[in-house]
């Protein structure tokens, strides 16, 4: 899978919020066509701020984010989705007093010509949308929710979805439907960089996994190479990783 040429690059990227002082200091990523990415690591390693660095929310102040050989380093976030890259924030990600349906045009924003065709593939990926496209997001369950987010990055017909924590605050079964509805989304071409908290969880569904640790790459590997490294375990996913 690694033999095709990397679809989206995080080369060596120094990235912050406040003047003076990098959060991740140099941190590198590469995706390739139709894999799931899983990034782990401590609360506050910058896992997030990766996310928001490649989606241009965050300034990056050296290295480079590459889609393709296209630099896309700097672009703002409407270049980005124009270019087919989607972006799941952790938070605050549906728009609690629009429907269901108004959520997955907010998706299209840019070209609402595409609504009723992509309506249809994401409605085959999550028949709920379809089923309760009336209904408002703000009385629907978190992993409902999640499922509108999620949703609604794919409506513009992106190659690359950056999830951040998908999994947050859902009930285990809830999780489980998540973590498959996901892998089903690489079945239409999508190719996606996954953060997550529940590390084993993705680890197993993840083609390949980054750990970051204190805004660098600690370790990477498939998934399961990570899932059987001893160090890995014991540092991020053994008890010690939940404290
Ligand atoms: N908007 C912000 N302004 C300033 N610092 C921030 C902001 N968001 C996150 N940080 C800091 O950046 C660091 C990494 O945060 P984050 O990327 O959210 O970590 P993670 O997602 O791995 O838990 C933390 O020290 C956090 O306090
Ligand atoms: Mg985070």
């Amino acid at each position: 899978m690694t033999a095709s040429e990397p679809l989206l690059t995080a080369d060596d990227v120094v990235a912050g919020y406040l003047p003076g002082i990098d959060i991740l200091t140099g941190c590198s990523l590469d995706l390739h066509p139709g894999e799931i990415v899983g990034v782990i690591g401590p609360n506050g390693a910058g896992k997030s701020t990766l996310l928001k660095a490649i989606f241009g929310i965050v300034d990056v102040r050296g290295g480079a984010i590459r889609l393709g050989t296209e630099e896309i380093t700097g672009l703002s976030p409407h270049e980005l989705v124009a270019r087919g890259i989607g972006f799941v924030p952790q938070t605050d990600n549906v728009f609690p007093r629009l429907s269901i349906r108004e959520n997955l045009e907010m998706g299209v924003f840019q070209d609402p010509k595409q609504f009723a065709a992509r309506f249809e593939v994401v409605a085959e990926l999550f028949p709920l949308l379809a089923e309760r496209s009336g209904q408002r997001a703000d009385g629907l369950s978190g992993g409902e929710r999640q499922m509108v987010a999620i949703g609604r990055a794919l409506m513009m017909d992106p190659k690359v979805v950056l999830l951040d924590e998908p999994s947050a605050g859902l009930s285990p079964g809830y999780q489980d439907e998540v973590f498959e509805r996901i892998t089903s989304i690489t079945d239409h071409g999508v190719s996606i960089i996954m953060v997550e908290q529940n590390a084993r969880r993705c680890l197993q569904i993840s083609d390949r996994g980054y750990v970051l640790d204190q805004g660098t790459n600690a370790y990477t590997g498939t998934g399961q190479q990570l899932l059987e490294d001893p160090k890995v375990v014991s540092l991020y996913l053994g008890t010690m990783a939940r404290a």
